[in-house]
């Protein structure tokens, strides 16, 4: 019988160069979409798949993440005592009772495939998941991940997100080449990180979300520095899938790179528009702008 995905890992040490000077002392992980940081909505998402035990691959400058994962008894006591309560179930139901939070070091920023590795400890020998928070997925019926372990049920084997993207793109992902595509399920036969549009083997690019065998560990110890002088996750999938399959899931949601500026304030649009307190009148300000034609 194959273990259930009960782990997850969240790549966080990145020093987030984009986004300087706001990342300079508070990671961009905990930029917030409205009212909630990007490292939340990954780490929801997680939980709406039946993740119960998150691992968070963290540097110095993190601190922000652990404390906001944690209880803070001070802040309870001044909602508490001010009798704002509706904001105390805010800041307590950030996570569920029955879902634990390790932090583990990245020592050196030496890419994706690095901070994965730096997990093994933590994992054992159980498929896992893995969620880069910069990725931000809108939850349609499903969450992206909870597709994902619902399609981990019927193929036992790895399984990578992707999504179609503009051939001029490529150089910024993952990109995969499928043996074939059946109901939004293909087996992967090529991976490679970040090609040129010229090399790129389909237009199908890897988002931020993996189920991943343990035995990719393997593979990422061996994996020496790729693009960018960084170990790279997806060539150590590449290796993996020389010897069992590895799988894409085509996913159905919209994604938001929140990675970029653009990406971020294209999220931050989207997500005011909807939300249930400003949605309204936030709708009314982006109408009143000029040029702008009626959300
Ligand atoms: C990482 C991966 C890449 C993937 C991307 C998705 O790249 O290395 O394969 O397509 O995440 O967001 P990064 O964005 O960290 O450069």
């Amino acid at each position: 019988m194959t273990k259930p995905i009960k782990k997850a890992v969240f790549p966080v040490a990145g020093i987030g160069s984009r986004f300087l000077p706001a990342t300079k002392a508070s990671p961009k992980e905990m930029l917030p979409i409205v009212d909630k940081p990007l490292i939340q909505y990954a780490v929801e998402e997680a939980i709406s798949a039946g993740i119960t035990e998150l691992i968070f691959v963290t540097s110095s400058s993190k601190r922000a993440i652990e404390d906001h994962f944690d209880s803070n008894f001070e802040l309870e006591a001044k909602l508490i005592k001010s009798g704002h309560l509706e904001f105390l179930d805010i800041v307590r139901q950030i996570l569920p009772k029955e879902v634990s939070c390790s932090y583990i070091r990245q020592p050196d920023t030496l890419g994706l495939g690095h901070a994965v590795l730096c997990a093994k400890p933590l994992i054992n020998d159980q498929p896992f998941a893995v969620l880069l928070a910069d990725d931000l997925i809108t939850i349609e019926k499903k969450s992206c991940l909870a597709q994902m372990v619902a399609a981990y049920e019927k193929t036992k084997h790895s399984i990578i997100a992707v999504q179609e993207i503009a051939p001029s793109e490529s150089d910024k992902y993952g990109m995969v080449k499928l043996a074939d595509l059946d109901n939004g399920l293909g087996k992967i036969q090529q991976i490679v990180e970040k090609p040129s549009s010229k090399n790129a083997p389909s237009n199908l690019g890897v988002v931020g979300r993996y189920i991943l065998t343990p035995a990719i560990f393997t593979y990422l110890e061996n994996t020496g520095a790729g693009i960018g002088g960084e170990i790279q996750l997806t060539d150590a999938i590449a290796e993996l899938l020389k010897n069992e399959p590895v799988y894409a899931w085509q996913f159905t949601g919209t994604r938001y790179d929140c990675g970029n500026k653009l990406g971020y304030l294209e999220a931050t649009v989207a997500f005011a528009l909807n939300h249930p307190e400003v949605g309204a009148e936030f709708r009314e300000f982006i109408s009143s702008l000029p040029n702008a034609r009626p959300v």
